[in-house]
């Protein structure tokens, strides 16, 4: 059972959301996809530094397909709903978040290509000059998984009842939390 909680003055951040204290069990699974996410790049940037290009390859494609399928969601679902019923604190508008959906994308796009440079020619120098682009893209991610839970997802928890965002959520194959 959910225990009611404080309200929020209207400059006020809440709690930062973790796995754990989301009264929605979907949500909570949804934003798990983050770490699966961090992890899938850091093979990627392992495999890279193992001069394997083909794994690179592997881990990368499937970096790229889960940070597609949550950033779908995340547009076409949950931005609005968040749009809709969350009062939004200076700097965590549903703009900021669109903004930084599309500089993963960009990122990933710069990784993808210096991936390509680097399976024609699998040195350490090559992958030493890949590790650029790579991180540049991890420190994206961090940051954007920081200003989500800081309160796009917290405050989504807070203003839309967890029996619907449940609903919601699972209902949706493209979730992947069903
Ligand atoms: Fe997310
Ligand atoms: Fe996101």
């Amino acid at each position: 059972m959910s225990t009611p909680r404080p309200s929020l003055g209207p400059t006020e951040l809440p709690t930062p959301a973790t796995e754990n204290n989301l009264a929605s069990t979907a949500l909570a699974a949804f934003l798990r996809q983050h770490v699966r996410q961090e992890e899938l790049l850091r093979s990627h940037r392992l495999a890279v530094m193992a001069l394997d290009a083909s794994r690179a390859h592997e881990t990368l494609e499937a970096f790229a397909e889960a940070v597609r399928c949550h950033m779908e969601i995340e547009e076409e679902v949950l931005l609005p709903l968040y749009g809709e019923r969350v009062h939004q604190p200076p700097r965590f508008g549903v703009a900021i978040y669109r903004r930084d959906h599309e500089k993963i994308s960009a990122g990933l796009e710069r990784v993808r290509l210096s991936l390509e440079r680097f399976a024609k020619d699998p040195t350490p120098e090559a992958a030493l000059f890949h590790t650029d682009f790579s991180h540049a893209l991890v420190h994206l991610m961090e940051h954007h998984d920081e200003r989500e839970r800081a309160a796009f997802f917290p405050l989504l928890d807070r203003s839309v009842e967890a029996r619907e965002l449940d609903a919601i959520l699972r209902a949706d194959p493209r979730a992947g939390v069903g």
